[in-house]
């Protein structure tokens, strides 16, 4: 039942292990490139394969908004729809509610909002979150949860943690049961160590197969956030997988990979892609600056893809000035590509019991960036 979690090898905190699913295996610690919409933006699934990603994430927000979960469950559930094999994971809507919908109003039955798209009316229960996943046919789902806003008061996270408690026992009965699908609940008690600990020891008391720690990466600061993970990660059980979501830069990942982190998302690597900002191994580089006009090298001497291999910077800058598509979908391909040889790095090390030095490695390459 439910989903599979092996622990292969430990470094300090760290684990590397594999998350076994209904439509394959996940290596960790993971990054899952973010494909919201039912596509990694700008790339083919079998590219997003090819640069070593195992499991993607996609939207119940905006799935259920367009094209509706009931399309694509009829067109075969995701998998097939965005001709995407491998494990899929998909968030609960609530984030997305908050940050994209009109109109949102929160009380216990769950949050009432007007879509983004064209306004009309919709609601998202606990209840309701977990059905849109199944029609989604996730092979990981997400408890539907709250995630306060920076810099509320106290006594408004308590009772927002204390919601999204009684949203996962909703959720978790609401679940249908079966093998290689799981569903996952999400900590949450802002800033605060107490309210943290009291989430994640309440969580962990209902079993779920998974644990994500949610309302990070909202405007902290790196420091605060691995804090907050400091007093958190330690309360979840050592078996079973343990995600941070919407996280992050290269060296937040490796912070939180250090203190026992094993899956990622974000949408840093292909949103920077459309925007001209490469993450390579001599830190990060804007290709549209105009010192990479004649430069033939390629964008990443020290990368494996495809993109590396073939094109020049000056070609690449060539494209993004020319406002060609193809410069877009060049920049994603290789950003996606180097957040996977991170996590490669990462398992490796974690496997060879060499962790703090390959960190302390990537730290002194991403601190070269230029811009
Ligand atoms: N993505 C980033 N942070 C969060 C969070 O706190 N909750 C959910 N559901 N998704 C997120
Ligand atoms: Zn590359």
């Amino acid at each position: 039942m439910s989903i599979g979690f092996q622990l292969q090898a430990r470094d300090g905190a760290a684990r590397r292990g594999v998350v076994e699913t209904a439509h394959g295996r996940v290596d960790t610690p993971a990054f899952m490139p973010v494909g919201t919409a039912a596509t990694v933006k700008a790339m083919r699934p079998q590219d997003v394969a090819a640069t070593g990603a195992q499991m993607v994430l996609g939207n119940t927000y905006h799935l259920m908004l367009r094209p509706g979960a009931e399309t694509v469950a009829e067109l075969g559930g995701l998998h097939r729809f965005m001709a995407w094999p491998g494990p899929i994971l998909t968030d609960s809507g609530g984030y997305q509610v908050m940050s994209l919908a009109k109109l949102r109003k929160i009380d216990e039955r769950g949050v009432r909002f007007r879509s983004h798209i064209d306004g009309s009316k919709h609601e998202l229960t606990p209840e309701g979150a977990v059905e849109i996943q199944d029609l989604l046919d996730a092979d990981i789902a997400m408890q539907l949860d709250e995630c306060p806003a920076a810099g509320r008061p106290r006594d408004e996270v308590a009772d927002s943690m204390q919601l999204s408690l009684r949203w996962a026992e909703r959720c978790r009965a609401a679940f249908r049961e079966r093998a290689g699908y799981g569903l996952f609940a999400i900590v949450q008690g802002g800033m605060h160590d107490d309210l943290r600990r009291e989430s994640a020891h309440a969580l962990t008391g209902m079993d779920f197969p998974g644990y994500a720690v949610g309302g990070l990466a909202v405007g902290e600061g790196q420091a605060e956030m691995f804090r907050v993970l400091d007093v958190t990660v330690p309360e979840l059980p050592e078996a079973k997988p343990r995600y941070l979501m919407g996280v992050g830069r290269p060296l937040d990942i490796v912070g939180a990979v250090e203190r026992g982190i094993d899956l990622f998302d974000c949408v840093l690597p292909t949103r920077s892609g459309r925007t001209a900002q490469a993450f390579t191994h001599g830190g990060a580089v804007n290709i549209r600056n105009a010192r990479h006009r004649r430069d033939p090298r390629p964008l990443d001497p020290a990368c494996g893809c495809g993109v590396c291999s073939t094109f020049s910077r000056a070609y690449l800058h060539h494209l993004i000035r020319a406002g060609e598509m193809l410069g877009p979908m060049l920049l994603t391909e290789h950003n996606v590509f180097f957040y996977q040889t991170l996590m490669h790095r990462l398992r490796d090390a974690i496997a060879a019991g060499a962790l703090a030095d390959e960190a302390a490695r990537i730290r002194a390459e991403q601190a070269a960036g230029d811009i």
